[in-house]
């Protein structure tokens, strides 16, 4: 079986859910507390054990490249000041291989996988969404990891799943399971792309994580624009599931959606309780306001 070394992070969505602040930077660099969203994701890689890392950028992503390139002015600032630790979390920054490259114009995450196609080659790989987070607390294995590990007992492509209300189906890729080969890994029917919550087949729902096999390249370069007249990965998931297996793992933990307000808010509120420097500030001041409610 071929190792599972590199990986695809798609970063070049226009973020219109967050307008303005997305008008000149890119919504994976918005903070939780004090570290870029997508610092997260580098960090989940790595700690996945994948080696190399591609971010597919598009406008206004210079911020990102800028955050994992070396910084030699501040860090000799920071060094002649003896300001050990925050040189420590700058340095980290440049920790791991990231390598860039720019989808032209946004036409949909199955799109920008494709971009990144030369790099990849004919190995497997994953893509990890930008603005999705698990584990951030840190506590237990990655999701990626665990995608990586069934990988390794199967061979197959292989998508992470977690049951949402099933009012929210419209906003996902949502699955329609047949039996599990093992406990919470399923067989799939078919992958659906944000259907109605009547026409759902089920509550399980696509979140930011993948392995695939490199037939997806193939069927991707086929794939013509689904809804939103954009390529969407979860139709090409789709054709492949009729070449090779395809298996939905089922995710248990905490995930966070950083692409919208609210979600990125309850993120910041839920790191901050755990944050060293912040957490008994912040949970005063929750409790204090929460009594003004
Ligand atoms: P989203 O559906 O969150 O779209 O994309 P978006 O454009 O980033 O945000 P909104 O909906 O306008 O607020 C899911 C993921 O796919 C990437 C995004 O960067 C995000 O990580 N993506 C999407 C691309 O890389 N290219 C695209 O053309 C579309």
């Amino acid at each position: 079986m071929k190792q599972v070394r590199k990986a695809i992070i798609p970063a070049a969505g226009l973020g219109t859910r967050f307008l303005p602040a997305t008008k000149a930077l890119a919504k994976e660099m918005l903070p939780i507390i004090d570290k870029p969203t997508i610092q997260f994701i580098v960090e989940e890689a790595r700690q996945s054990g994948i080696e190399d890392i591609i971010v597919v950028d598009g406008k206004n992503k210079r911020s990102i490249e800028d955050h994992f390139d070396s910084n030699p002015e501040l860090e000799e600032n920071l060094r002649s000041k003896n300001k050990n630790e925050m040189l420590k979390l700058v340095e980290e920054t440049t920790d791991i291989n990231v390598y860039f490259i720019r989808q032209s114009h946004p036409r949909g995450l199955g799109d920008a996988v494709l971009t990144a196609r030369a790099f990849v080659g004919n190995e497997p790989f994953v893509v990890m969404l930008g603005d999705d987070l698990n584990n951030i607390k840190g506590n237990g294995k990655p999701l990626t990891k665990e995608l990586i590990d069934d990988y390794q007992e199967t061979g197959a492509s292989t998508l992470a799943v977690m049951r949402v209300p099933h009012e929210d189906t419209a906003k996902y890729g949502v699955i329609d399971p047949s039996e599990q080969v093992k406990p919470g890994l399923y067989n799939v029917l078919s992958f659906v792309e944000k259907p109605d919550p009547k026409d759902a087949p089920s509550d399980l729902a696509i979140i930011g994580r993948y392995v695939f096999t490199p037939e997806i390249f193939d069927i991707l370069e086929n794939t013509q624009p689904g809804k939103g007249n954009e390529v969407q990965l979860t139709d090409a998931i789709n054709t492949l599931n009729h070449l090779q297996r395809v298996f939905a793992h089922e995710y248990k933990g905490e995930r966070y959606d950083t692409g919208n307000k609210f979600g990125w808010l309850k993120t910041n509120i839920e790191y901050g309780l755990d944050h060293p420097q912040i957490k008994d500030q912040l949970r005063e001041y929750l409790i204090e306001l929460t009594k003004k409610l």
